[in-house]
């Protein structure tokens, strides 16, 4: 068996084992979404019925093929399957992907381990079964059967759930987030986590990995895969209540395991665990953009009192701290603020404040040697202006000359409503990572923290 997953990847040559006629049937839809693939190989449906498919010669066994198969899709029935990965075997097929359901996850294991005893002595890769299969955005590449484009960024996903995938490629879009690669990985009989993350992490595609997991096959490898990378790791674990684990057991037929543990370890390992997917998406946009923060003490700029209590409330929650200002820091931000106010952290620019009390206070926090990460918010307060926020918030986030000076990041805060959302998809679009709540902005913050942890744990072990 090979480690490397190259040809798994980027395939010269694919075949569709299943591949149909009728338009209703997965076999089809693999087949149309490969044609439809930017990425240019060589195809061949396969089904014994017909001459050609959409347009290509049709072969009846994969046997047939002359030439090499780097990846073969599998859709037909489980029962069918053992005997297809036998012809792949023979074959000499470098990679399967088995789409078909009906095995473990309906309590089906004796089949399943059909399947890996006839993969066992081999150098075949397998992927599956009960999978959506893959999306290669960096080579614009469509090796599943699921509609939903993502756009090309540096998130590596993975997920063992197929829907729960799909709604990730539709969220990662909606909140203009890129991905490089998403990977369903099913029942797991051989390629796992630990083997997407090594990938990932020598990928140069790839700046964040994400994995909605419910059990993982090797405990060991896996929490050996997140130490060895050298790129965030997020997790979402999911079946972490009694009945949460029964649901698990019949989904892709894996034991969800102590939740207690998962968390301990994960985190020893250098992962990050997130609550939800939305979560994974807040902090997998801030990692993505922004640099780590070497240090727990966060600086906060508000329009708004009361927001900027809740953010002090979410981030010491979370274990992060906001120091009081220094002197120094404290002159700077009296000179802008109106007489009436006195600075504090976190610093109340009030209501009315504009783009320069906004840009003047963030500014003086970076440069202060005690924080080591920005938080900027803004309430629609009646008659602030919103855009003197956002404007502020899109110049500094972008201007990268403001990240190689400080090496400290900026997160957004909102509060408001539909009038304030057009401005929102502006920042976000633009790749600022902005939320709309105080606790969904301290997590990510902690993300960034956590981050920081890693890299100088990192740099300790090779000193
Ligand atoms: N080699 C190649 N093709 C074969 C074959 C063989 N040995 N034996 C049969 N076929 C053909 C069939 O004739 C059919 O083609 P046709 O439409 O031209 O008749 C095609 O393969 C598919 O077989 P069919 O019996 O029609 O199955 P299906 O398409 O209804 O269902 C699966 C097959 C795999 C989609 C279904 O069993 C399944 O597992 N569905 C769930 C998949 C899923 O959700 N996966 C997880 C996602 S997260």
């Amino acid at each position: 068996m090979t480690k490397n997953l190259e040809t798994f990847f980027k395939p010269k040559t694919i075949a569709v084992v299943g591949a149909s006629k009728d338009s209703r049937k997965i076999g089809h839809s693999a087949l149309k979404n490969l044609l439809i693939s930017d990425y240019q190989c060589k195809i061949y449906p396969i089904n014994p019925k017909e001459e050609s498919i959409l347009g290509l010669k049709c072969y009846k066994k994969v046997t047939d093929v002359e030439g090499n198969i780097d990846l073969v899709l599998i859709s037909v029935p489980a029962a069918i399957v053992p005997r297809i990965l036998k012809d792949c075997k023979e074959k000499n097929v470098k990679n399967v992907i088995i789409i078909s359901s009906g095995f473990s996850e309906i309590g089906n294991h004796d089949l399943e381990n059909e399947l890996k005893t006839i993969i066992k002595d081999s150098k075949m890769r397998v992927l599956g079964p009960n999978v959506m299969g893959y999306k290669n955005a960096s080579i614009g590449l469509d090796a599943s059967f699921v509609y939903g484009n993502p756009r090309k960024g540096s998130i590596a996903l993975i997920s063992q759930s197929g829907a729960l995938g799909i709604g990730m490629i539709y969220i990662a879009n909606n909140e203009y987030m890129g991905v490089s690669k998403i990977v369903g990985v099913g029942n797991k009989i051989d390629i796992d986590d630990d083997d997407l993350i090594d990938y990932f992490a020598n990928d140069p595609e790839t700046k964040v990995i994400g994995l909605y997991i419910e059990a993982v096959k090797d405990g060991r490898e896996f929490m050996n895969a997140i130490k060895r990378c050298n790129k965030p790791v997020l997790v979402v674990k999911a079946g972490r209540s009694t009945a949460g684990a029964r649901a698990t057991a019949s989904h892709t037929g894996s034991m969800a395991g102590s939740d207690n543990i998962y968390s301990a370890a994960i985190k020893q390992a250098g992962g990050i665990r997130c609550r939800d997917i939305v979560e994974l998406f807040d902090m997998a946009k801030a990692l993505n953009g922004q640099p780590p923060a070497l240090g727990n003490r966060i600086g906060i700029v508000t329009n708004g009192g009361g927001l900027g209590i809740m953010l002090t409330d979410a981030c010491e929650e979370q274990g992060l701290v906001i120091p009081k200002l220094s002197t120094k820091t404290f002159k700077k931000i009296d000179e802008i603020l109106p007489n009436l106010i006195v600075p504090n952290n976190p610093i109340d620019v009030i209501a009315d404040a504009d783009f320069y009390r906004y840009e003047t206070a963030t500014r003086a926090l970076l440069e202060d040697r005690n924080i080591d990460g920005v938080i900027v918010a803004s309430v629609h307060g009646g008659y602030a202006r919103p855009e003197e926020f956002t404007g502020a918030i899109l110049k500094m986030i972008r201007e990268r000359k403001l990240h190689e000076e400080f090496k400290k990041p900026i997160l957004a805060t909102w509060v408001g409503g539909r009038e304030y959302e057009d401005l929102v998809l502006d920042l976000k679009s633009a790749g600022v990572p902005i939320y709309s709540s105080s606790w969904r902005t301290a997590r990510a913050m902690l993300s960034l923290y956590l981050e920081g942890l890693r890299i100088k744990k990192d740099q300790k072990k090779k000193d």
